[in-house]
């Protein structure tokens, strides 16, 4: 059953300047990112610093609106709602219940002034889940001692704490209210190398155990591998390559899939089609994104017909989606025509 999906999503930030702070442009964070998430499934969201991994999952969470498109939000019950205007009366206790979201720094998502008693508290007091107090204090120790921290800590303040600690309290925080959906905004890569493993392995433990779906940002494809059943990747807005997190690795389409592939030395592609492509300069700004193919500048293979057309994402194989003209060539060239 489906949770969430998109269509056309698009969004822009303005971008204002003068006296009377006129629109002088825009930042176009996403511009082509349809996708669906599953029950139980993990999609994994890589690409580099800006492609708009954290733009789309805050515009899923509803905290940015989108600029165009639909999100689809499926209720418990399999009715879609769509989200994209705004959440109506009907579906917000719904859906703020449903998908929650951790952000990359620990340090700044708690809130110093409050115990973690009350952080974990909080959601559960607003949606309600239980009367008492001393079933509510229950659940928060439960939660603490999930996420590997002793119960006693709940007296305690943000600051008294480590990060990846901190990242535990607000793992337990997210899964306080049995969300169907959790979106993970680089939840490590603000810790200590030695403590990324043990967050990344308590999600993945908790997912066992609860059977929600995971959104797992990361400009860190090795990461992601070991996290996902699919990946999506980003550049410059747009997702270029989705796939099953294994045919990903194995048979990698987009040209920029393969250099961010490249980047790790783990990957050994054995197919000379295959070989590995060094990444140059930085990407573009999405403020005057390239014509045509996003990735053309920096791309090894790009011809004449990738500085004007955009490619579209064609299926290359079975749920493997792949934007790129060296892909869909035959098409392209009739439309060009
Ligand atoms: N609130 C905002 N207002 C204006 N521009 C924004 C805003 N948030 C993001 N952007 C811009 O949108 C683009 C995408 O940013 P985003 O933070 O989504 O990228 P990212 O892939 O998460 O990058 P990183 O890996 O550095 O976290 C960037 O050019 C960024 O500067
Ligand atoms: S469409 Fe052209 S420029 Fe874009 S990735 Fe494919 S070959 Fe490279
Ligand atoms: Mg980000």
């Amino acid at each position: 059953m489906k949770i969430l999906s998109t269509t056309g999503l698009k969004k822009y930030f303005p971008i204002r300047s003068g006296v009377f702070l006129q629109v002088t442009g825009y930042v176009r964070a996403l511009e082509s990112t349809d996708f669906e998430i599953n029950e139980g499934e993990t999609i994994g969201i890589v690409g580099e610093s800006g492609c708009g991994k954290s733009t789309l999952g805050r515009t899923l969470v509803k905290i940015y609106e989108p600029t165009a498109g639909t999100i689809t939000y499926y209720d418990p019950l399999g009715a879609s709602h769509d989200i994209s205007k705004g959440l109506g009366r009907d579906v917000r206790q719904t859906f703020r219940k449903d998908v929650q979201m951790i952000f990359q720094n620990p340090f700044d998502s708690l809130n110093p002034r409050m115990t973690i008693r009350d952080i974990i508290r909080e959601p559960i007091e607003t949606h309600k889940l239980f009367d008492d107090v001393a079933a509510m204090d229950e659940r928060v120790a439960e939660l603490l001692t999930r996420v590997g921290l002793y119960p006693e800590y709940a007296q305690r303040y943000p600051h008294e704490f480590s990060g990846g600690q901190r990242q535990r309290i607000a793992v337990a925080r997210s899964i306080a209210v049995n969300p169907r959906l959790l979106i993970c905004d680089e939840p490590t890569s603000a810790l200590d190398v030695s403590v990324q493993s043990q967050i990344i392995n308590l999600l993945k433990e908790i997912q066992r155990e609860t059977g929600m779906s995971l959104i797992f940002i990361s400009h860190n494809l090795d990461v992601v591998h070991h996290m996902s059943d699919r990946i999506m990747v980003m550049y410059l807005g747009n997702v270029v390559e989705s796939a099953p997190a294994s045919e990903l690795f194995d048979e990698p389409a987009h040209p920029y899939t393969r250099a961010l592939m490249s980047a790790i030395p783990s990957w050994n592609p054995k197919d000379r089609k295959l070989a590995k492509v060094k990444l140059e300069g930085e990407p573009p700004s999405p403020i005057n994104p390239p014509s045509g193919c996003p990735f053309h500048p920096r791309c090894p293979h790009a011809m004449e017909l990738c500085h004007e057309i955009k490619p579209e994402p064609q299926e290359v194989n079975d749920g493997h989606l792949c934007a790129c003209h060296l892909h869909a060539r035959a098409d392209a060239e009739v439309a060009a025509r």
